[in-house]
């Protein structure tokens, strides 16, 4: 049981003692000279355990998202993605910016590109249109509700771009959630794609950090990418250390956060004023709609008065994320609150 109980998202986690004593401990290097050994051994176990050539060691979900895809494009080019997709709707138009990108949101039901999208998508040899440089996809998807695609679908995917020469970004933030929910490798996952990111820093528990991985061509050219950009850092194996523990001991946990996620989001089924996709819930994001903005307010404001924080997702719709500071007598508050709150809406 914690003081404040913290839904708004899984970045919140904060580090546990053993990821401390890591850090106070780990073996540093100039990591722009190569030399952090704990920084390559992160970048070694991330590569692994992604069925990946390499791996490379960012300062977040969007550094990674930018740099692999700054590595694989030219400016003047374009990239396909769906149109509710992070890299589109929440990374402040880095890929317009300082890539130089056109970026072409397709509309999808679950947040995931179709075969058939991709293959009508990419752009002929005419010389009006511009190049097709990549196509990026999500898993799990954040604002559809941490929903996953199955590997089959991934490689799918991967199969149409690739007929077409278009190489594939996938940014797995959650990777891992979507693995362990369908109970499968990320390497399942992985090994249809040119490039990917995960973060360390969401459910995984460590409080810095993103990996890209990809080929040794793809990553030697990310981290040219990742210099340029200022994202060279230095001793960087204090955050590294954190980041080994998140790996070992972060990932086969996500099974409780998933299992809190499905209780509260089935409880929350039969409150009055409600709205919520079930099917949805399949890791640790719980998204659910409210009849109107006001109450959408009134729920999120009576939550924080009663030491809850809920995300504010958009007029009337409300996203609670579990992680791994948030446990059973947490969930049985919060919805506790959620049941005062919408008693008055019978
Ligand atoms: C799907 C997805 N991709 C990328 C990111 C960006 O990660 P960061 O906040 O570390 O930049 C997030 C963050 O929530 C995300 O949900």
């Amino acid at each position: 049981m914690h003081d404040v109980v913290e839904l708004r998202s899984d970045t919140f986690t904060l580090p546990s003692p053993a990821m401390r004593d890591a850090m106070a401990r780990a073996e540093v290097g100039d990591d722009v000279y190569e030399e952090d050994p704990t920084v390559r051994r992160l970048e070694a176990r991330a590569a692994r355990q992604t069925g990946k050539e390499a791996g490379l060691l960012v300062t977040s979900g969007t550094q990674g998202n930018l740099v692999a895809i700054l590595a694989q494009t030219q400016p003047g080019q374009e990239i396909l993605l769906d149109a509710d997709c992070h890299v589109f709707t929440s990374e402040v138009g880095g890929a317009a910016r300082l890539g130089g990108l056109q970026t072409r949101p397709l509309a999808t039901e679950r947040g995931f590109l179709s075969p058939r999208q991709v293959r009508e998508s990419v752009r002929g040899a005419n010389i009006h249109l511009p190049v097709t440089g990549l196509v990026c996809i999500e898993n799990t998807h954040n604002r559809h509700g941490g929903t996953c695609s199955t590997p089959e679908e991934i490689a799918a995917v991967a199969e149409a771009a690739h007929a077409a020469g278009v190489p594939v970004h996938l940014d797995g933030a959650r990777l891992f959630n979507a693995a362990v929910a369908l109970k499968r490798p990320a390497e399942d996952f992985t090994r249809h794609v040119d490039s990917l990111t995960f973060c360390l820093s969401k459910g995984l528990g460590a409080p810095v950090g993103s990996l890209i991985c990809g080929s040794h061509s793809v990553i030697a050219q990310a981290r040219r990418v990742r210099k340029m950009i200022g994202g060279g850092m230095r001793q960087a194996g204090v955050l590294a250390a954190a980041g080994l523990v998140a790996m070992e001991t972060g990932i086969d946990r996500l099974a409780e956060d998933h299992a809190r996620a499905r209780q509260l989001a089935e409880s929350l089924l039969g409150l009055p004023g409600l709205t919520l996709d079930l099917a949805t819930v399949e890791t640790n994001i719980v998204r659910f709609q409210v009849a109107t903005a006001e109450r959408a307010t009134e729920l999120v404001a009576g939550c924080a008065a009663r030491k809850i924080k809920v995300h504010h997702a958009g007029p009337t719709s409300i996203r609670c994320v579990t992680h791994k500071d948030v446990d059973s007598e947490d969930i049985r508050r919060a919805l506790d609150a959620f049941r005062e709150i919408t008693a008055a809406w019978r």
